[in-house]
């Protein structure tokens, strides 16, 4: 069979499925065959698909202006800023279009950070497992050989403790006077969707204020009410000096944003960072429109209150199940370990007619829009639970 798509460059494992449209937390393909998104285009689609009231914004936008470059003033750019530093209680922000691109502006803060008092070969602490992009610093910033291998020499700069071991950190802090940074996922996501302690997070809080150091948090896929706050730090009630965003931001429309606080807030200057498309007002208006969607239908507390029941009910439908290792995640950010690789129930349960994904090998992830209802939460578990008890039952543990 010839490949579909022959001039694209094959970059991804991709399934046969072509999507052709949407609506809320539903999906069409070309074939006309429905699915149930479990996956929101990978925590990006925050109000699902063709929201009411996000469409007619956007293409408000589109009609009005989509990009005016960064040589003049973007009213919008103030507007999703100061709601995100509302929403943060952090300071100000700056807008790119992806996440690796967020977590390459937190590098480069993190390193001037540190020239600036005159360390002259800063080092961030970085994660096992990690993942925060594919850029040469990013990828040499996560936590996963696969993402590096046939990429090197790898940026210096990073040095890698693992998660949740205050102790690695207490030893650096004793031992490396170039550290400028800790730089972490609040949920790893990529990794398994690994969860920070709250008492890990509030003692990395002490040692950066100590030490003088940035908390960067990247929060490109946690964040944004995926967990039922705004952003999956505030559960541990504190604050980052550096907070990468990106996906679910603006809803579908590529953006990525660092805020960041008092500490950070006068690094970059003129002349230090920039980009063409970065803040442009498509991305923000779709920014801005999607932050006031979110709190307008109260969305927080449904991701956490739907997210209990989607967990609920796969708990109960899987209960006695050998092969289930663990339940990670919290509100609309789900992981289940298995006690094997899981990747082909990707391809299963799309013919199921869901939309799920698997990451690091053996964790199913669930990444809904946050609109989704308890009913299809309850939808999602009926097609994955017997699902996954037949893979277990036809495959073998590792
Ligand atoms: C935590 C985290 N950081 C950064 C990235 C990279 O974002 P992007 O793919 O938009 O570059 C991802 C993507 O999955 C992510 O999950």
């Amino acid at each position: 069979m010839n490949a579909p798509m022959p001039h694209v460059m094959n970059t991804y494992g991709r399934l046969p499925i072509a999507l052709s449209h949407g609506k809320g937390c539903w999906v069409w393909d070309t074939q006309g065959r429905r699915y149930l998104d479990g996956l929101a285009g990978i925590a990006v689609n925050t109000l699902g698909h063709g929201h009411p009231k996000l469409v007619p914004a956007i293409q408000d936008q589109v009609a009005k202006l989509m990009h005016s470059s960064n040589y003049y003033e973007v009213p919008l750019q103030e507007q999703l800023a100061a709601k995100l530093c509302e929403i943060s209680g952090l300071s100000s922000a700056f807008f790119c279009n992806s996440g690796l691109e967020a977590n390459e502006g937190a590098i480069k803060i993190a390193r001037k950070f540190g020239h600036d008092k005159g360390i002259h070969r800063p080092e961030i602490i970085v994660y096992e497992k990690a993942f925060h992009g594919r850029s040469i610093a990013t990828l040499s910033a996560t936590g996963n050989p696969k993402v590096q291998k046939g990429f090197e020499p790898l940026v210096e700069g990073f040095v890698r403790v693992p998660l949740n071991d205050l102790a690695a950190v207490e030893h650096e802090a004793r031992t490396n006077p170039n550290v400028v940074a800790v730089f972490l996922e609040v949920i790893q996501g990529e990794g398994g969707i690994n969860q920070t302690r709250a008492e890990y997070l509030q003692g990395l809080r002490k040692i950066c204020d100590e030490r003088d150091w940035l908390l960067m948090l990247d929060e490109v896929q946690c964040g944004l009410g995926r967990t039922g706050k705004w952003f999956a730090h505030q559960w541990a009630s504190i604050k980052p000096d550096v907070m990468p965003l990106a996906k679910g931001l603006s809803s579908g429309v590529p953006v990525g944003a660092i805020v960041v606080g008092e500490r950070a807030k006068n690094v970059l200057g003129p002349g230090n960072h920039g980009t063409t498309f970065g803040g442009n007002p498509l991305a923000m208006r779709a920014g801005v429109e999607t932050l006031r969607i979110i709190e307008e239908e109260g969305l927080l507390a449904n991701s956490a209150r739907v997210g209990g029941v989607l967990r609920k009910a796969l708990e109960d439908g899987w209960a006695g199940e050998k092969g289930i290792v663990e339940y990670r995640g919290q509100g609309l950010m789900i992981g289940i370990e298995l006690d094997r690789p899981c990747g082909v129930l990707l391809g299963q349960a799309a013919e199921a007619g869901l939309m799920i994904s698997v990451t690091a090998d053996r964790v199913i992830r669930l990444l809904p829009a946050l609109i989704l209802s308890e009913e299809e939460a309850r939808q999602i578990a009926a097609i994955l639970v017997p699902l996954v008890k037949r893979f277990l039952a036809d495959s073998q543990p590792a």
